[in-house]
């Protein structure tokens, strides 16, 4: 690995090399690298530049997911002089949305809060939106938006390696067999992280003879009807299949091995529609129904009507956002959550003696991810299904053996057994003086603000460890990153950085901060979870405080807190031959822009 001969990109790079060519690279956007970055003049030593003359800087993205789709995007908008290339393992975009395909797979925020802050969809089919509805969304937004000449599919990355001298990451990438080496100056990480799934540990896993399926790699030509199936796992990808598996099967063995707390219905907020044929609001007969399949006039309403559609999405973020107060650790709200919740899931288990007790936790609310976990608790105790709750010991050609003894024979085995978690990523990460990723995390990872990390220059990763995981809405957090990174992408073109490194004691302190926040938060409680790198007493990955605390904090990027290190090590370097651009340009309006009428802003170019 990293042994190309290739060349790293034009553009800013350290002086020796800015009039080098890239050879291999693939253009992302199919325009070669036009970098203006002229040399020093030999006589004066002065860089032969205007006043800030942007660099073309160059991005790789790994991943078209989500994330990487609205970087295309915002890029294309907010930057200027920029390459971007999207890498992306699958043959499709949508991440999470194109490889999870299992029945009942739906989003756990309602789908009118489930999309980019600026692209809200009135045509949503449902209250919580099911996998392929989100998928076409994004498919949608991709080919209206013509950000194919972006994404590279099939290309895996494997790695990257930092070069302090060229301010440049070195990417090695997998296509149809062969690896080729592509460069950048900004590496951003949008490879998810729930996108490596899991097999158990098991002992024999493999020894079955049947169909063994992983929730994230569904196989829809297995049949389940009429079948015995046993599904593994307590989280929200198990809660959403029960139900579904439930209905057809011949049997449902379903292994239980530790409690969780099921959210019931959230009050739905209602799209109120009077028209001449409905005059009267929609009324909710039941507030606590949980999914609901939107009437044609209501997904009209919301198409002719904009603002009130505005409106819609901001009463469901804000109950949202409200309903964080149940995160803080022994409060009144956390406990009223939690004794509402275990009277429903009470109520809901029709008094299964054994699953009351066995299922629900003792550890509070929200310490896991919650799910609405639609009919999950109604299947459970339907005359089809037997919930086991020791753990598996091995596994067989024909079934499961537990640790009370018992072979349960079954013809298929669906494990819902979780994902890898990418909080250190999944490809080769190698920074400044050759430290690996893996070694300079360990044994947890030192993450700034959930998207830097220190001695890893020029490097953001998206909702990384410790951003917003565990509470509100997820894509506007996205977007909060990717324009931090574009903001950073301005000023290292026009300030002719060459690394941005995140500074190492002001991480330490920012997790100083968080540590001390989740002592008051339920998702320090005493559960097994992926927040905690499925551990019951690891560090905690989620950002200490509400969503919207988060998306304040990120808002404004304090560049104090890195470590930047200049093109020839010259910080004054963008003063350039001491002319401005509208000088140069002999611009009347740019070079007399604060003459005025009035105190009103005023700019120099
Ligand atoms: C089953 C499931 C349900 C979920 N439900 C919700 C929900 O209800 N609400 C919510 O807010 N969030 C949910 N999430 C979280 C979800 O992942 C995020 O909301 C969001 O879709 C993440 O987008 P992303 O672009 O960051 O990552 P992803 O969607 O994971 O996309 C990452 C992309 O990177 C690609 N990639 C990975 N490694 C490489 C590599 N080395 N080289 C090239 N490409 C690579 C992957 O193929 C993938 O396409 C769910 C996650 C899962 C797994
Ligand atoms: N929109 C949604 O509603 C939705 C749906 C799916 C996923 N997601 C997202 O994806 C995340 C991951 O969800 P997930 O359900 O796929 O994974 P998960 O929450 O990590 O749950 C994995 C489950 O598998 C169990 N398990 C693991 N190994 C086992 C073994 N050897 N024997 C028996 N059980 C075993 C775990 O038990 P232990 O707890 O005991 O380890 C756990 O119950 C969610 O938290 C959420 O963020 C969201």
């Amino acid at each position: 690995m990293f042994h190309s001969s290739s060349t790293p990109v034009n553009g800013s790079a350290t002086e020796a090399t800015h009039h080098q060519s890239t050879e291999t690279a693939f253009k992302g956007n199919g325009v070669p690298p036009k970098p203006h970055v002229p040399r020093r003049d030999p006589v004066s030593g002065l860089v032969d530049q205007w006043h800030s003359q942007p660099t073309t800087v160059r991005v790789i993205h790994v991943g078209a997911g989500a994330t990487g789709l609205c970087t295309a995007y915002k890029m294309r908008n907010k930057l200027q002089h920029y390459e971007l290339v999207c890498y992306e393992k699958n043959d499709s975009i949508g991440g999470t949305w194109f490889e999870n395909t299992y029945p009942g797979c739906a989003c756990d925020v309602p789908a009118h809060v489930y999309t980019y802050t600026f692209l809200p969809n009135p045509k949503w089919s449902s209250y919580y939106a099911y996998s392929p509805e989100i998928l076409e969304y994004f498919q949608k937004f991709y080919h209206d938006q013509n950000l194919e000449e972006f994404v590279k599919l099939k290309h895996k990355v494997l790695g990257a390696k930092w070069h302090e001298d060229k301010g440049q990451w070195e990417v090695e990438i997998e296509h149809g067999g062969c690896t080729f080496t592509d460069w950048c100056h900004i590496l951003m990480n949008g490879s998810g992280l729930l996108n490596r799934w899991r097999w158990p540990d098991i002992k024999g896993l493999h020894l079955f003879k049947g169909p063994l399926m992983h929730s994230a790699h569904w196989d829809a030509s297995i049949d389940y009807s009429g079948k015995r199936v046993a599904v593994l796992g307590t989280g929200s990808s198990s809660i959403q299949i029960v139900p579904q598996v439930q209905k057809a099967a011949q049997k449902v063995d379903c292994f239980l091995r530790s409690p969780t707390w099921i959210a019931p219905p959230m009050p739905r907020v209602p799209v109120e529609t009077p028209t001449p044929e409905h005059p009267i609001p929609e009324e909710i007969p039941n507030p606590l129904v949980q999914q609901y399949f939107y009437k044609e006039h209501e997904i009209k309403h919301l198409e002719d009507n904009p603002e009130h559609h505005l409106k819609y999405r901001k009463q469901i973020e804000f109950a949202i956002n409200r309903g964080f107060s149940i995160f803080y650790k022994g409060t009144e709200a956390s406990r009223m959550a939690e004794s509402y919740m275990r009277s429903e899931m009470i109520k809901r288990l029709g008094n299964h003696a054994e699953l009351i007790e066995k299922l629900i936790p003792s550890w509070p609310v929200g310490c896991r991810r919650l799910t609405p976990g639609d009919g999950y608790l109604e299947a459970l105790i339907q005359p089809n299904m037997e919930c086991h709750f020791n753990e598996i010991e091995c596994i067989d050609e024909t079934g499961l053996s537990t640790s009370d003894g018992h072979h349960h024979e079954v013809d298929i085995i669906i494990c819902a057994t979780g994902f890898d978690m990418a909080w250190i990523p999944h490809f080769k990460l190698i920074g400044v003086n050759g430290i690996d990723i893996k070694k300079a995390w360990s044994p947890v990872p030192q993450s700034y603000l959930g998207i830097a990390a220190p001695g890893f220059p020029n490097y953001w990763v998206m909702n990384g460890p410790r951003g917003n995981l565990g509470n509100g809405t997820v894509l506007p957090c996205f977007e909060v990153q990717i324009e931090y990174v574009i903001e950073a992408a301005k000023k290292m073109q026009t300030e002719r950085i060459r690394a941005m490194d995140v500074r190492a004691d002001v991480t330490e302190k920012l997790n100083e901060y968080v540590d001390k926040w989740m002592e008051t938060s339920v998702f320090s409680g005493k559960c097994r979870s992926w927040y905690k790198n499925n551990t019951v007493d690891g560090k905690v990955m989620c950002w200490g405080g509400s969503s919207i605390h988060y998306l304040k904090t990120l808002k404004t990027p304090r560049w104090e807190h890195y470590n930047i290190r200049y093109l020839g090590d010259d910080p004054w370097g963008f003063l350039g031959n001491g002319r401005i651009k509208a000088e140069v340009e002999d611009d009347f309006e740019g070079m007399t822009s604060y003459i005025r009428n009035s105190d009103h802003p005023w700019e120099l170019h």
